[in-house]
């Protein structure tokens, strides 16, 4: 499916993009040409981490979840990288108040120390899955390093911490610290496009002519460099700071990022 839709990126928008829920019809649309009986699920990160901090459009994640109702589709989030208080809630399941059947998660688990992920499933799919003898093995699954003491230790250690510091919450109390230091960067050399939610956040630079991807590798190298450690994605730089970050420190990651993008200009 093609879109010319402008959801927000391009626009310097702080907070969910007002427009653009219409992606969400692209599910029906699916519907319509496969039939439902051949989707079994739909699986969408609630915010689009991977693919550069995307936001989901108001209303995107609530319609997607009418139409999997309406057609007996699972729904799944992807919380690899909003799961574990990345948004200032928990999980995005909170933050957008949008209950999907599965929930994959990983990396904050464990505080990423140990290989550790964990699916969350609803009541619903649970008892689909129950329904062998007695003696069936609850939820059967299994991988060779299921349960593994040593993650598992790590991902108990973690959780206990998160409880101690109140970190699954602490992003709701930077974010708008998070939101006004990120958007100084507005007006910096090929800056197209700044966005952020909870403690995540991309500034998005217009590629250089018939070399894309090179303006933000340099400005990954140049931050290295500068002890300071991004993530690119084409040109786009993606941000997600440990959930301990303290606003000095916020200070010093985008002073040392402006210097950057203006030495990549
Ligand atoms: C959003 C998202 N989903 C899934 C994965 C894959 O997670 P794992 O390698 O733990 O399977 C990643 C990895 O970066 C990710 O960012």
């Amino acid at each position: 499916m093609r879109h010319t839709l402008d959801i927000g990126r391009n626009a310097f928008s702080k907070g969910l993009p007002a427009h653009g829920v219409e992606l969400a019809d692209d599910l029906e649309r699916l519907v319509q040409l496969h039939g439902a009986e051949t989707i079994a699920a739909v699986i969408v990160e609630p915010m689009s981490g991977s693919a550069g901090v995307v936001l989901p459009p108001k209303g995107y994640l609530e319609k997607l979840r009418a139409t999997a109702d309406k057609y007996g589709i699972l729904l799944i989030f992807d919380e690899v990288i909003t799961g574990f208080g990345r948004l200032g809630t928990p999980f995005a399941v909170d933050y957008f108040g949008v209950l999907p059947d599965l929930v994959t998660t990983a990396k904050g688990l464990t505080n990423g120390a140990v290989p550790m992920g964990a699916v969350f499933a609803s009541w619903k799919v649970y008892d689909g899955l129950m329904v062998g003898p007695e003696n069936a093995i609850e939820l059967f699954h299994g991988y060779t390093y299921s349960g593994h003491p040593v993650a598992c230790a790590a991902g108990l250690a973690t959780l206990e911490i998160y409880e101690e510091e109140g970190l699954l919450t602490r992003a709701a109390e930077l974010a708008v610290y998070w939101q006004d230091a990120l958007h100084s960067l507005a007006g910096l050399p090929a800056v197209v496009d700044i966005r952020n939610l909870g403690l995540v956040g991309a500034i998005e630079l217009a590629p250089r002519d018939g070399a894309p991807g090179t303006r933000a590798y340099d400005i990954f190298v140049d931050c290295f460099n500068k002890g300071l450690l991004i993530r690119v994605t084409g040109d786009i730089i993606a941000l997600s700071p440990p959930l301990i970050i303290e606003k000095d420190q916020i200070d010093t990651l985008v002073s040392t990022l402006a210097d950057a993008l203006k030495r990549a200009a």
